[in-house]
């Protein structure tokens, strides 16, 4: 492991904090799942982000001239004999690159002191369940010690806003993980859909969780660590339920299967989806929807790029779903009006209900704001025409190189008065996730295909 990168980005952190900061960032805490067994520990990604360091209970306080303390758990024969290595203080300097390092036995007894002279103290706020009261701790023991010349901070600070502006654009390491989480996920998902042709060939009972499985044995036989976020495998109508899990449920011969899927890799994470026909073949149906779905993808994909912004390819979705929406008679054109009336009213939310994207790297919806920070002040009013609600609008962000994002444009129909029965239950979405890039963006996701006819050629194979 470099400790160089980790370094580095710590001391970019602590400049932009200032020269009197002290900035506390502790891990995630393990999770009980039931009893006395724990949920797989994950780490927490900004404490990651700045050290590299994937152990719990560990903490870490950068002072503004960008000086390091870890705290982590010590050494313990005993326990390691059950719970295996921890690396412990001592090494933590050599490994981590930090500059002093401690039990966090001694944490109450050493914080104080870190932020003694402190003007402002700056931790993530609401992301660590009673962070907020243990930092109150510690500065009622400083204020306890005025008497003897203690300077107690003034100032409390959200330090998310700083590392999200980091996190949002990715180095080019950052970059190369991602590709590789990506093209790890996209092989999942040729095998998921090559094991469904073949047992539906093979005339055999496949459910969902035989998909599933295939995702699974595909990400860890590849290194990934687990998935990045609960498996999406959903057949025939259970597509059109947008947060359905893999679940028992029969894939039938004739049906789509929509699988919303991506491996985390090395602290970050991918997520694809792609919907294909159980048996290989798409009916005339389904592919028009699936065309339909696709054609807005690509109108999506040729919005993003450096200089647009994170809305562009949610609204060149929109409209040409908007418009196949009234070709195909989904929505009446003498009951919702024309295409920049299905628009504006959002009538096309019946069938498409969620947005075309997010920010994606060490967390799947990754942090980062969606607003253009040079423009928050150009906020403006109007209401809903969907909902009535006041909505406050303000610029949405301007692309840059090395953002990474998803575009993911899907189409739900649920069975209703006036919907053409062919296209009944039939839930299709297509997920990719693209580097911005000067000139358009970088699609990292595309090991398995996405054309129809790609699909049909690799179930037959
Ligand atoms: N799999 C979560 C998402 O697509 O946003
Ligand atoms: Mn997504
Ligand atoms: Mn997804």
């Amino acid at each position: 492991m470099s400790t160089f990168r980790y370094a580095a980005r710590r001391s970019a952190l602590a400049a932009q904090l200032g020269k009197t900061a002290v900035a506390i960032i502790p891990t995630a805490p393990e999770q009980q799942r039931n009893r006395d067994s724990d949920f797989l520990y994950r780490h927490d990604s900004y404490f990651h982000y700045l050290s590299g360091f994937a152990e719990p209970k560990g903490w870490l306080v950068i002072t503004g001239d960008g000086r390091t303390t870890l705290f982590c758990q010590p050494k313990d024969v005993e326990r390691e004999i059950w719970d295996g290595y921890r690396l412990g203080p001592a090494d933590a300097p050599a490994r981590l690159g930090v500059d002093a390092a401690f039990s966090v036995a001694e944490l109450d007894a050493r914080m104080p002191k870190l932020l003694d002279g402190r003007d402002a103290v700056w931790f993530p706020f609401g992301i660590h369940k009673g962070l907020e009261s243990r930092v109150d701790g510690w500065l009622t023991s400083l204020r306890a010690r005025v008497r003897f010349g203690a300077l107690c901070p003034e100032h409390q600070r959200d330090l998310c806003g700083p590392l999200d502006e980091m996190r949002l654009v990715k180095d080019v390491h950052e970059q190369d993980t991602m590709r590789r989480a990506a093209q790890i996920s996209a092989g999942a998902h040729v095998r998921a859909m090559q094991l469904c042709a073949r047992m539906v060939r093979d005339g055999q009972d496949v459910r969902e969780y035989h998909l599933d499985a295939e995702l699974l044995h595909e990400f860890r036989r590849h290194g990934s660590q687990y998935p990045a976020y609960g498996s999406i495998v959903a057949a025939g109508a259970n597509a059109c339920v947008l947060h359905y899990r893999a679940d028992t449920a029969p894939v039938r011969d004739g049906e789509l299967v929509l699988i919303d899927a991506g491996c985390e890799l090395d602290g970050y994470a991918s997520d694809i989806t792609r919907t294909f026909p159980a048996n290989g073949r798409f009916s005339p149906a389904q592919r028009v929807l699936y065309d339909l779905v696709l054609a807005s993808q690509d109108a999506a994909v040729a919005a993003t790029r450096a200089g647009a912004r994170f809305t562009d390819p949610h609204e060149a979705s929109v409209k040409v779903l908007a418009q196949g929406m009234l070709d195909l008679g989904l929505l009446d054109a003498n009951k919702v009006g024309s295409l920049e009336d299905v628009i504006d009213k959002r009538a096309y939310f019946q069938f498409y209900m969620h947005r075309t994207g997010h920010w994606l790297g060490m967390d799947v919806h990754d942090c980062g704001t969606y607003l253009e920070p040079s423009e928050l002040a150009q906020a403006s009013e109007r209401k809903d025409a969907l909902t009535g609600e006041t909505i406050i609008h303000r610029p949405a962000r301007v692309l840059r190189p090395g953002m990474v994002l998803t575009i993911e444009p899907g189409i739900y129909v649920r069975a209703a008065p006036g919907v053409p029965e062919q296209y009944h239950n039939i839930g299709i979405r297509i997920e990719d996730d693209a580097i911005v890039t000067d000139a358009g963006c970088e699609l990292i996701s595309r090991g398995v295909p996405v054309r129809g006819d790609d699909i049909e050629a690799l179930m037959r194979a």
